[in-house]
């Protein structure tokens, strides 16, 4: 925290004391490359005189250097830290800065303008009340700004100040400002925000950037700093009901059992009632355990232990919460998703969840619209690019507590991240729990996969064979079917191509009907295993987060992968369908290993070289593996 130059040192005591005191005001500023951000976080902590003396010598003698004000002091360099951005002249991540004027404690998060850091936005929002978002004068409402009012209130701002700055280069003109306003109070309008004020400046003189002192005859609002140290955060988090994701279970030795986590509302106090979440639960706080000692209570936003009365089984990522206005628990939702890879959004692939402390896998089940972040309209997609906003139905694979993101961020927001690549592809804010997985029980069938599998004397399982278009998939499965029809084998076989007349006739090829189309065969399979069937897929699964998934439905054992191996060149001379002749003449696109990829299996269970053996004599292979197995 940055201390006022003329504190007397002897002071430095209370004077922390009475700083931890004041409320706290998180802010994001955002603004396009040259709309002078940096000048103006500059200029919010000179003018409060929040700069030390060394910061302050050491800002002169890097003025003379770097500084873009021919030697005069350059606010902007007090808060361009880092070496790259002052070398580029840009700011390129989100950077915190803690400071404190007399009435008020900040935390600024300063997040970078253009499209790609688009990320950065989204975080610095996903903990800030309010937001300044910054124009240049002399271009006004840009598509950057709008995507920034967006985002920031997409993450749960409700309080956006625009400050149209450089004001002194149009000649402090009144209309040229009320054109800004104006577009941008179009703009503002139908968002999800409280607040929308609109305030001239110029972070380089310095006019209404702490105070109207008049320097801009025609305005009458307050100031940037006034705003900032009254505007009214209704962040009261700590009156909300009690909540905290158990982070971690601590259990140095058998007398101690703590649960760690950050409250992220409300206030608990040893003696009171809390509920465990899914699994509702009920305990009394025995304990508040923290760094200091014991606590008389904890409120949001602080770290703590706590001790509950009584053995009670609690995990990683269960939340601890009132027992009267608790989390929702389900396991469907909807929410809005922002798109935060390369890749794009692939409906029904399997995702990792990270929720609060929970991590579970959830895919999305819809994507109901994609809102186009310029016009703000709601258009029909099949997929999300970077950068991309869509409104999405969820299915997770257990259900999990939580609130809607607009009552509680910590416990209604979450990311995605990729299994593989462990990217964090998406940020998502929960909506509301979608009721069709309430009203679902699962039912009990009497007769069971055991018995089923039991009549026919078999082991079930999943044959599942992958390849390239023309690797011989179809042709080994079929000879595998009738070696185990020899062995008196119930089975079936499910073949890309058939499969795709039938159930899957309204899918094509692109990655996402890929998906879908794996995704039905997957259960499809997990169907025949419980009909106690050994079940072939020849189908090219050309991914492998798909194929995973498709083991993952099954019991462990119960399923086989099989590579059927052939190289590109050998294929497309086979060109048993004349295909990949269309598809390299630009008729057929999205051909697999064309123009559309094929993930090779990692670790298959088995590896057919179709370029080297006959279809029988791989057959063969298969029933020899089976039966080391155990499966024959
Ligand atoms: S998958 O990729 O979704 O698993 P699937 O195995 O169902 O594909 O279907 C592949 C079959 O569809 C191929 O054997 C081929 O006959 C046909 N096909 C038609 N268009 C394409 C295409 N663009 N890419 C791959 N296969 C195609």
């Amino acid at each position: 925290m940055a201390c006022r130059r003329d504190l007397p040192v002897q002071d430095i005591r209370a004077h922390m004391k009475e700083e931890e005191e004041k409320d706290l005001l998180r802010f994001m500023t955002c603004g396009s490359v040259d709309d002078g951000k940096s000048t103006l976080i500059g200029r919010l902590l000179y003018d409060s005189e929040l700069i030390l003396a060394d910061q302050l010598a050491s800002l002169a003698a890097d003025s003379r250097t770097v500084g873009t004000q021919g030697g005069a002091l350059d606010l902007a360099l007090l808060v361009d830290g880092l070496q790259a951005e002052r070398e580029q002249g840009i700011t390129i991540d989100v950077a915190y800065r803690f400071f404190a004027t007399g009435r008020r404690r900040f935390i600024v998060a300063d997040t970078p303008g253009h499209e790609q850091y688009t990320r950065n936005t989204a975080t610095g929002a996903s903990t800030s009340d309010l937001a300044v978002i910054l124009v240049d004068a002399r271009k006004g409402v840009l598509t950057q700004t709008r995507r920034h009012l967006f985002i920031a209130s997409l993450f749960g701002v409700r309080r956006f100040v625009l400050a149209v700055n450089k004001m002194d280069l149009v000649g402090w003109d009144e209309d040229t400002f009320n054109r800004i306003a104006g577009s941008y109070g179009d703009f503002a309008h139908g968002l999800d925000i409280d607040d929308a004020v609109c305030i001239p400046i110029s972070a380089l003189t310095g006019a209404n950037v702490l105070r109207n002192r008049g320097e801009i005859p025609w305005y009458r609002g307050p100031g940037l700093m006034e705003v900032l140290e009254t505007v009214d955060v209704a962040t009261d988090l700590a009156c909300r009901p009690f909540r905290m994701p158990v982070q971690w279970v601590n259990r140095p030795n058998p007398d101690f059992r703590g649960f760690c986590g950050t409250v992220a509302s409300g206030a608990v106090r040893p003696g009171d009632t809390v509920k465990v979440y899914p699994s509702e639960k009920a305990s009394t706080v025995a304990r508040i355990v923290a760094h200091e000692g014991d606590l008389d209570a904890a409120v949001a936003g602080q770290s703590v232990t706590l001790v509950l009365d009584g053995e009670i089984d609690i995990s990683r990522g269960d939340v601890l919460a009132a027992p009267e206005n608790g989390p929702r628990t389900t396991d469907q939702f909807a929410a809005r998703l922002l798109w935060m890879d390369e890749e794009p959004l692939l409906p029904q692939r399997r995702y990792l969840m990270k929720l609060g402390a929970k991590v579970t896998t959830a895919q999305v089940t819809d994507l109901r619209y994609r809102i186009n972040i310029d016009t703000k309209e709601h258009v029909a997609a099949k997929t999300l690019g970077l950068n991309e906003v869509g409104y999405c139905n969820f299915a997770l694979d257990q259900a999990v507590a939580f609130d809607p993101y607009r009552q509680v961020r910590e416990t209604g927001g979450f990311i995605l991240i990729d299994h593989f690549s462990n990217r964090t592809v998406g940020a998502g804010m929960i909506d509301f729990s979608l009721r069709r997985a309430a009203n679902l029980t699962r039912q009990h069938l009497d007769v069971g996969k055991e018995f089923r599998a039991g009549q026919k004397g078999q082991k079930p399982c999943v044959l599942w064979l992958t390849g390239l278009s023309g690797s011989g998939k179809s042709t080994a499965a079929n000879a595998i079917e009738r070696r185990l029809a020899v062995l008196g084998r119930h089975s079936y076989l499910l073949d890309g191509d058939n499969v795709r007349h039938g159930i899957n006739r309204d899918l094509g090829f692109t990655d996402a009907d890929r998906v879908e189309n794996i995704r039905r065969v997957a259960e499809i399979a997990k169907l025949f295993v419980d009909a106690g069937l050994m079940v072939l897929v020849a189908f090219i699964s050309p991914f492998r987060d798909e194929r995973r998934m498709a083991r993952e439905l099954v019991e462990e054992g119960e399923f086989v992968e099989i590579f059927v191996d052939a190289p590109l060149e050998l294929c497309e001379r086979r060109d048993p369908k004349g295909l990949y002749k269309k598809a390299r003449a630009g008729e057929i696109r999205n051909f697999t290993g064309i123009d559309s990829a094929y993930e090779p299996p990692e670790n298959p269970d088995i590896v057919l070289k179709t370029a080297d053996h006959p279809a029988e004599e791989l057959a063969d292979q298969v029933v020899a593996c089976l039966k080391e197995r155990g499966y024959l």
